[in-house]
C-alpha cells in the first residue's frame, strides 16, 4: 500500500528517494511521486504511474537546476480516486507553497473539499490527500509551518501519516495517527518513512511517531502531541538491513523466503524455546487467565489464527473461534476471553478496527506479529514477535510459517502455566518443533522435484478444489488463498466431509482437487468420492501421496510442513502463466484500508 519518504540530506535528496522509494516498492503500488527542492528554492514535483524505473528517467533527463537535499517521495495504492499522474502525490496547495505526501484515508474529505472549495481553493485531483493542502494552506497564513499542520489537522477526522515540505524554507513537518511515520538520523541525514524498509539503508535506530503527535524534521526534531512539546520517545534499534531487500541470487522474493522459512523457524526456537515448557514465555507477558481464545485476523493471519484454534482446543480443551477482522463487529465478546491478534504487518487497518469491536470488548489481545514496533503492537496488551525477518513478497509465506509456529510456541507455554498441559508433555512438543525447520528444508526439496512435473497439465483449469479434514483444514485454505492471489484462478477450499453437501456438484472429468492427506482414515473415502467423478487429484501428505512430505501428522498444529508444497504449487503456475510472483495484481502488502 502506500508509502512516504522524506529527506534532508547533505547531498542531493533524489539520491535516498530513488533508493527508498524502490524498497517501497514490494509495499504494491500503481504510481509514485517526488517533490524536490532545487537550489535557489525552486520545487521539482516529478510523478508517474508507471513503475519507479520510469521515475529514475525523469531524474536522469532532468535538465533543471540542481537538486539539493530536501525532498518527500510517495508510492500510492489507489483508494479514493483513479489511477493517474495528477492523483499521484505530491499534492500541492493552490499557491504552490507547500508539497503534501499522505498515507491514510481522511473520512470527512467530502465536506472538507466542499468547505475548501466554497472559501475558493481550487482542487486538482480527486483524492482526499489533497484537503490536507489546503487546510494547511489556510492555516499557514497565520505563520509557521508546525503550527498550521497542528490548526489544521484539528478539523480533519480519519487516518494519515503525512510529510509537508514548505518550498520557501525546505522545512520538512510530519504528523501521524493510526498510520505508521517514523523518524531517524543518521550520518548522511535526517530521514522519515512510513516503513523501516525505505530507509533501512542508512538508519541503524529510529523514533515512531505515537497518534496525534507532529514533528519538524530537524536534526533536532521538536516533538508535539496535542499542541504540547513533549519529549522525543525512546529510540528503536532497526532490524532491517538495506540488503535485506536484495534477492541475492534468487529469481523473486517468493522463492528466497520459501528457502528461508527453515532458517526463520530455528531462529524463534531460539529466541522462545526455553520459555515454553517452562510457561515462561506466557508467564512474562503478565496477562490473567484465560477460559477461551479468539483469534482475529485475515487472509493468511487468519489461517494460522485457525491453526492456532485447533491446538488450543486439541492439547488444553480450550474452547477456541477464529474471527475475521472485517466481521469482528457483528461479534460479542465471551467472558473470560483472550484475544490473539495476528497480523504481519500489524498495520492491517481491519485488524486495527476489530480491536475496537465489540468482539474484543475489555478482554486482553496479544498480538502476534513480524512487526514488533507497529500501529497494532502498541495498541495491544502484549506483544509475541514473529521474527521472520523481512518479507517483501506481497503473498505471505515465512510470515505465516513463523505465525504458526510462535502461535503454536506462546499457546504451549500458556496451556503450561495455566496447568492444561504437562512440562514433559510440552518437551516432547518443543522437540516437534525444533525438527521443523528439517522437515521444512525437505518439504521444499521433494516439492521442488515434484511440483513442476504436475504443472503443466494443470494451466488450462480455471478452478481449483483444496480439501482435507481436521488440522489439515486451515493449510488446505492456504494453499487455496495462495493460489488464487497468484495465479488468478478460483480456488475453493473445503471440508471434505461437506463435499456432499453440495460442492460435489463442482467436480467432473479432470477437476482439479487437491487433498492434504494428514492421515485422516475418512479422507480416503472422500477421496474416492471425487476421483469416481473424474477428478484429477493430486494428494499432498503422508509418504504415499503424489507429493510426500508430511513425516509427522500427529503434531498439534498439523501437518505445517503440507505449506511448503501449496506455495511452490501456486509459484510455479503463477511463474508459467507469466505473472509476477512477488506483486499479485491488484493486492498489496500492508492492507491499511477497511
Ligand atoms: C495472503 C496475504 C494476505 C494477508 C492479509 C493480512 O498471502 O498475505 O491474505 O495475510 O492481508 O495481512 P496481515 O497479516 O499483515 O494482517
Amino acid at each position: 500500500m502506500c508509502g512516504i519518504i522524506a529527506c534532508r540530506t547533505d547531498r542531493p535528496a533524489t539520491e535516498y528517494l530513488r533508493v527508498g522509494l524502490r524498497r517501497l516498492e514490494y509495499r504494491g503500488y500503481d504510481s509514485v511521486g517526488i517533490a524536490v527542492r532545487t537550489a535557489g528554492g525552486g520545487i521539482a514535483r516529478l510523478r508517474t504511474t508507471e513503475r519507479i524505473g520510469a521515475l529514475d528517467t525523469l531524474l536522469d533527463r532532468w535538465t533543471g537546476p540542481r537538486f539539493d537535499g530536501l525532498g518527500i517521495g510517495h508510492t500510492r495504492w489507489a483508494t479514493h480516486g483513479v489511477v493517474s499522474e495528477g492523483n499521484a502525490h505530491p499534492h500541492t496547495d493552490c499557491a504552490n507553497q507547500i508539497s503534501v505526501v499522505h498515507n491514510g484515508i481522511i473520512v470527512n474529505a467530502v465536506a472538507l473539499r466542499a468547505r475548501l472549495a466554497r472559501a475558493g481553493h481550487k482542487f486538482v485531483t480527486t483524492v482526499d490527500s489533497e484537503v490536507l493542502c489546503h487546510l494547511i494552506e489556510d492555516e499557514r497564513r497565520a505563520g509557521d509551518l508546525l503550527q498550521a499542520v497542528q490548526n489544521a489537522l484539528a478539523s480533519v477526522q480519519g487516518s494519515w501519516a503525512l510529510a509537508v515540505l514548505e518550498h520557501a524554507t525546505g522545512r520538512i513537518v510530519l504528523a501521524a495517527n493510526g498510520s505508521p511515520l517514523l523518524v531517524a538520523h543518521t550520518a548522511d541525514g535526517d530521514f522519515a518513512a512510513s516503513d523501516i524498509a525505505a530507509i533501512a539503508d542508512w538508519v541503524d535506530e529510529y523514533r515512531v511517531l505515537g497518534d496525534g503527535d507532529i514533528v519538524d524534521l530537524t536534526d533536532q526534531d521538536t516533538w508535539r502531541h496535542c499542541g504540547a512539546a513533549i519529549p522525543p520517545p525512546m529510540a528503536t534499534r532497526s532490524l532491517w538491513r538495506g540488503g535485506d531487500v536484495e534477492l541475492d541470487g534468487y529469481a523473486d522474493y517468493m522463492a528466497k523466503e520459501i528457502d528461508e522459512q527453515p532458517e526463520a523457524v530455528a531462529r524463534i526456537l531460539d529466541e522462545l524455546g526455553d520459555g515454553i515448557a517452562t510457561g515462561a514465555l506466557w508467564n512474562g507477558l503478565g496477562l490473567p487467565p484465560f477460559e477461551r481464545l479468539r483469534m482475529l485476523g485475515c487472509g493468511t493471519s487468519l489461517n494460522a489464527g485457525n491453526v492456532l484454534g485447533n491446538l488450543a482446543r486439541r492439547l488444553g480443551g480450550v474452547p477456541a473461534s477464529a474471527t475475521l477482522a472485517s466481521e469482528a463487529g457483528g461479534e460479542v465478546a465471551d467472558t473470560g476471553q483472550l484475544c490473539l491478534a495476528i497480523s504481519q504487518s500489524g498495520e492491517t487497518a481491519d485488524v486495527l478496527r476489530a480491536m475496537q469491536s465489540s468482539a474484543v470488548g475489555e478482554s486482553p489481545v496479544v498480538a502476534i506479529t513480524n512487526n514488533v514496533h507497529s500501529t497494532l503492537a502498541r495498541r495491544a496488551d502484549a506483544v509475541v514477535g514473529c521474527s521472520a525477518g523481512p518479507e517483501i513478497g506481497v503473498a505471505a509465506t515465512k510470515t505465516f510459517i513463523c505465525q504458526v509456529v510462535t502461535g503454536s510456541a506462546l499457546l504451549l507455554s500458556a496451556l503450561v502455566a495455566t496447568k492444561r498441559l504437562s512440562t514433559p508433555s510440552a518437551m516432547g512438543f518443543v522437540d516437534d518443533l525444533r525438527r521443523l525447520p528439517d522437515q521444512l528444508a525437505t518439504a521444499a526439496a521433494v516439492a521442488r522435484c515434484v511440483v513442476p512435473t504436475m504443472v503443466d497439465g494443470l494451466l488450462a483449469e480455471s478452478g481449483f478444489i483444496f480439501i482435507a479434514r481436521g488440522l489439515g483444514l486451515p493449510y488446505a485454505a492456504e494453499g487455496a488463498l495462495k493460489l488464487t492471489e497468484l495465479t488468478y484462478r478460483w480456488a475453493e477450499c473445503y471440508a471434505a466431509g461437506e463435499l456432499k453437501h453440495g460442492p460435489l456438484a463442482l467436480i467432473g472429468a479432470g477437476t482439479p482437487v487437491i487433498v492434504i492427506e494428514n492421515g485422516d482414515p475418512r479422507l480416503a473415502a472422500n477421496t474416492a468420492e471425487v476421483q469416481a467423478r473424474g477428478a484429477r487429484v493430486i494428494s499432498i501428505g503422508l509418504p504415499g501421496s503424489a507429493v510426500p512430505v508430511i513425516e509427522n501428522h500427529t503434531a498439534p498444529w498439523g501437518p505445517i510442513v503440507a505449506t511448503v508444497p501449496l506455495q511452490i504449487l501456486a509459484r510455479t503456475m503463477a511463474l508459467a502463466l507469466g505473472h509476477d510472483v512477488d506483486k499479485p495484481r491488484n493486492l498489496a502488502k500492508s492492507v491499511t484500508v477497511e
